[in-house]
């Protein structure tokens, strides 16, 4: 089998390595790519082919890594030279995966939870060609949602409700605590209810939404743009407070 990238960064990296066996070949190209992820290419093992339409004429499965803003792009340029199954694992909106499949004979909509990186990422999958990727389960946790294109991200982005909005409330009391000078005591009474390692994860959460607060922004403008015509009360609370 022949698993091509569109887009080696971080999860394409990770994917590689997690996805081990002889039976399969990974292809990518360096077609206009940056010096960065060159370098990830090089590091990896995988063909290189001149340009990302061959590599989508010549795979089984075509995989998209390359950000939410190019996602489309990368749908409308290469899908319709894929034979096999087009993965687009972006994190972008239901609606704009619904665009992509209009430019894809079988696309499956992909969602990864949890960092790539991280010991136990999930890929949540779905679309009615969703049952040919399940022999992923083997490297990585792959569990199919539906049959209907749109779920996985709509899951996706039904997380980051909960999660982003979450990480500004905690950033907001933690500094409330920080200038009562009561910091470390109030992430060791919220571990009693929350668990032991909630000061730990809290840190780590806060640290993450104020180095990429831009980004949080952005997907947080994306969720109150997609549900619309939910109540968002505490979700544009947090994207004003992230806004600041
Ligand atoms: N990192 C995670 O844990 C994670 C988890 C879930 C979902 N995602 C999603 O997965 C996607 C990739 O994430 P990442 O962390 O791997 O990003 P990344 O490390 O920034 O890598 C993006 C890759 O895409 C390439 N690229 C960008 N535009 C392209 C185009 N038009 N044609 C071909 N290649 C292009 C970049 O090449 P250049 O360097 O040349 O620009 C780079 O190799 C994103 O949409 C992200 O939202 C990431």
């Amino acid at each position: 089998m022949i698993i091509g990238f569109v887009g080696f960064g971080k999860v394409a990296e990770n994917l590689v390595r997690l996805i081990k066996s002889d039976d399969i070949t990974f292809l990518t190209s360096t077609e206009n790519r940056s010096s960065n992820t060159i370098s990830n290419i090089k590091r990896a093992n995988v063909e290189v082919l001149p340009t990302f339409r061959e590599v989508a004429n010549s795979s089984d499965i075509l995989i998209s890594v390359t950000s939410p803003k190019e996602a489309l792009g990368v749908g409308e340029r290469y899908g319709r030279y894929v034979k096999g199954i087009y993965l687009d694992l972006n994190n972008v909106s239901p609606d704009t995966t619904i665009k992509i499949s209009e430019h894809v004979n079988d696309l499956v909509d992909g969602a990864i939870i949890g960092k790539i990186d991280s010991s136990n990422p999930r890929l949540y999958i779905s679309g009615e060609k969703s049952e040919e990727l399940l022999f992923l389960n083997d490297y990585i946790e792959t569990k199919i949602i539906s049959d209907r294109i749109g779920d996985a991200s709509r899951l996706k982005l039904l997380r980051s409700t909960y999660t982003k909005t979450l990480s500004a409330l905690l950033i907001e009391s933690a500094q409330i605590a920080k200038n009562n000078n009561l910091e470390e005591e109030f992430f060791d009474i919220l571990a009693l209810t929350e668990g032991d390692d909630f000061k730990d994860k809290s840190k780590s959460r806060i640290n993450n939404t104020l180095t990429s607060s831009k980004r949080k922004s952005e997907e947080l403008e994306e969720i109150v743009d997609y549900f619309n015509g939910e109540d968002l009360t505490m979700v544009k609370a947090a994207l004003k407070k992230l806004s600041q």
